[in-house]
């Protein structure tokens, strides 16, 4: 990572109402000044995402957090005591001061701390930043500064910090629903967030959230061009990237295997859907992960959701 790196360029971007790219630890970042609605409709253009899709808030310090939110339950203070900054989304009641462009007209707005050090160095010079993922919409998360000036073209202002950690998006949790619910599973997951929440935590029911409550949900997310098969394979052909968990006798540059490794598999996978569009790979083969689920049970469930996700069913 480039500690040296000059922001200063991208926060005066930041502040005449641009939209600059910047490093989580999840993914990659499309970032604007979150009062600044000529900014955020920029970040609406870019990706050609749909305005009923509501952003996140990214704040640097959790004192921030009083400026978006109405009330700070007590639930709050625990959570973001154990997982910020981290991985982990919140939503709650907002103030009604927030943009309608940032919450799409909802009562509620999501909140996170990134914990990188150059977002959160950044974030603390420009303030806080609505972000969604730094990829057209459609198209898979970006985990690389490339995969941004891929989408949005080699002049696209972008903070480069290197290939991401997770690799996989924030978990989200709403808290204004009666039991907090996980809108979107992540690498923190059910049992992390009852530990600390000592309540009961549910899974939103429909994943698929057919009467979407996080509206995100609707859309067909992360699908690379190549078609994405759950299967186990029963044989190799050329034209196909393979995501197995054990290799196979015949080694070929077109099998990867995690030997199980499901957090390295998460921290991977978009960059390897990314890689098979391309290299032009028609197919993406991914070996079913469930008996792995014991071993890395967020990083299951964040998993099952993308691929399912990327296979459309
Ligand atoms: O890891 C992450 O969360 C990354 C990095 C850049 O921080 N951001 C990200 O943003 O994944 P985006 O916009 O691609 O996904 C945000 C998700 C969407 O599914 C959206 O519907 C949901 O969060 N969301 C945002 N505000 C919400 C709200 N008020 N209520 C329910 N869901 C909300
Ligand atoms: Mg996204």
């Amino acid at each position: 990572m480039n500690y040296m790196l000059n922001l200063h360029p991208f926060i005066t971007l930041i502040k005449k109402g641009e939209v600059v790219a910047f490093p989580t630890e999840t993914v990659y970042g499309l970032g604007a000044d979150a009062w600044n609605p000529t900014a955020i409709k920029k970040i609406f253009a870019t990706k050609g995402r749909p305005t009923d899709n509501p952003l996140i808030v990214h704040v640097s310090d959790k004192r921030q957090l009083s400026q978006f939110v109405q009330t700070i339950p007590e639930a709050v203070h625990n959570l973001t005591e154990a997982f910020w900054p981290g991985p982990l989304t919140i939503v709650l009641s907002k103030k009604p001061e927030v943009l309608d462009l940032i919450t799409a007209g909802l009562q509620t707005v999501a909140m996170r701390m990134p914990d990188h050090p150059l977002a959160l160095s950044f974030i603390e010079q420009t303030g806080p930043l609505v972000a969604p993922s730094a990829n057209t919409s459609g198209k898979p998360s970006p985990t690389k500064a490339q995969h941004v000036l891929n989408d949005f073209g080699a002049d696209f202002p972008v903070i480069d910090g290197g290939p991401t950690k997770v690799g996989l998006e924030s978990t989200v949790v709403d808290l204004t629903s009666e039991i907090p619910t996980i809108l979107r599973p992540g690498k923190i997951g059910k049992k992390e967030l009852e530990a600390v929440l000592h309540a009961e935590v549910q899974y939103s029911t429909d994943s698929r959230m057919l009467v979407p409550k996080s509206p995100g949900q609707k859309y067909s997310h992360y699908q690379p061009t190549a078609k994405v098969f759950y299967m186990k394979p029963s044989d190799f052909s050329d034209n196909t990237l393979y995501l197995l968990q054990q290799t196979p006798d015949e080694y070929s540059k077109n099998i990867i295997s995690y030997e199980g490794n499901l957090e390295l598999m998460s921290h991977e996978l978009y960059d390897r859907f990314r890689q098979a569009d391309l290299e032009a790979y028609s197919r993406i083969v991914i070996a079913p992960i469930e008996q792995f689920e014991s071993a890395f049970p967020s990083f299951y469930q964040a998993l099952a959701n993308r691929i399912q996700k990327a296979v459309g069913i």
